[in-house]
């Protein structure tokens, strides 16, 4: 998808800058190598129904020392070869730590990891995923080989206190999130930030007690759940997290009517469809247009948009961060 529409100044406000920051420190062929450092289950419940593990891993002494920004990812080189003898591509992964690590000098580098158990469609034997399974298996002390990071737009602006923020995440995209939250609550929280978080039950709240807390402690940060398939008596359909943007747009309303918000979506593939078609119906033509931009063909179609049109007919502005996968 093209980073933005074209657009011209006057028409958008609030514009961020932003930072220009390094990638690839460390190449896939000159990997470092990384000790975990914790690793723990960060669902609400034992009985989550999937297994997402927060995993810290030490990267002191080595050239990712402090080299990441809130919202870049990582690369893993899991050990092994493929069914074809080469060795295993290194695969990415959100960093979930904020800007600085976890303890703030730069050693201790995040991320939150999905256990991937499958069947595979035509034999129906059990399909592990390689990488994120042995991630999820490692203890702590063990080592694992690193590389990045990666990433240069996905990022918090030049001067975050100059905007605030709705972050909407399903499931591990909630990583950036947790990861730029924390850049935000070392500057005081200085910015009104909105987080969405959609997960399949309750028990799949990730970081629930965390996010919980700081909506407690931090005035200008507020913590928003749509658990999809607990269905009450007078539910009809699933709660996904742009329905969730529709329920309370009593206060998102009033936010993205503001100049100074930006609009960031990290998970699955395919919200970003239903989050564009909410803030098209709700809202007013001028204000949307501060976040996308649509073919005059489909704009009075919008019950019937497809997510193939996406790059074609629905131009996110530049105050609209995307990652899904
Ligand atoms: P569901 O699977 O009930 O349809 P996880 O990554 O833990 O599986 O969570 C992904 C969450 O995103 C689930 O609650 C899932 O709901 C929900 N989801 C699935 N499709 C969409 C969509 N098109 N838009 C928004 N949320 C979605």
């Amino acid at each position: 998808m093209s980073d933005a529409a074209p657009t011209n100044a006057s028409e958008l406000a609030g514009i961020p800058i932003i930072p220009a920051v390094d990638q690839h420190h460390v190449k896939p062929n000159a990997p470092v190598i990384g000790k975990v450092h914790a690793t723990y289950l960060c669902t609400t419940s034992r009985k989550a129904a999937g297994f997402v593990r927060h995993i810290e891993i030490d990267v002191s002494g080595t050239a990712l020392e402090n080299a990441w920004h809130a919202g870049q990812s990582f690369g893993v080189i899991p050990p092994g070869t493929q069914s074809n003898g080469n060795p295993h591509k290194l695969r990415l992964y959100s960093i979930a730590a904020p800007t600085g690590g976890e303890t703030g000098d730069g050693t201790i580098i995040t991320t939150t990891v999905k256990r991937v158990v499958d069947e595979h469609w035509d034999t129906h034997k059990l399909l592990e995923g390689v990488c994120s399974n042995y991630l999820c298996d490692l203890n702590v002390g063990d080592e694992v080989t690193l590389t990045g990071p990666v990433g240069k737009r996905f990022l918090l602006p030049e001067n975050p206190a100059d905007h605030d923020y709705i972050f909407i995440a399903t499931g591990t995209g909630i990583a950036p999130f947790r990861s730029m939250i924390m850049d935000l609550i070392k500057l005081g929280m200085p910015s009104r930030t909105a987080l969405l978080m959609g997960v399949p039950y309750e028990s799949d709240l990730l970081y629930d007690q965390t996010l919980t807390g700081w909506a407690k402690e931090y005035e200008h940060f507020s913590y928003h759940t749509a658990v999809s398939r607990h269905l009450t008596s007078n539910q009809t359909k699933k709660l996904y997290v742009q329905d969730r943007l529709s329920e309370n747009f009593d206060q998102f309303g009033p936010m993205l009517a503001s100049e100074r918000t930006l609009l960031y979506i990290c998970g699955i593939a395919g919200m970003e469809l239903g989050v564009f078609q909410i803030l098209a119906r709700l809202l007013e033509p001028e204000q949307l247009a501060q976040y996308l931009h649509l073919d005059p063909e489909i704009a009075n179609d919008i019950d019937n948009w497809e997510r193939r049109m996406i790059p074609k007919k629905i131009k996110k502005t530049k105050r609209v961060f995307l990652e899904v996968y």
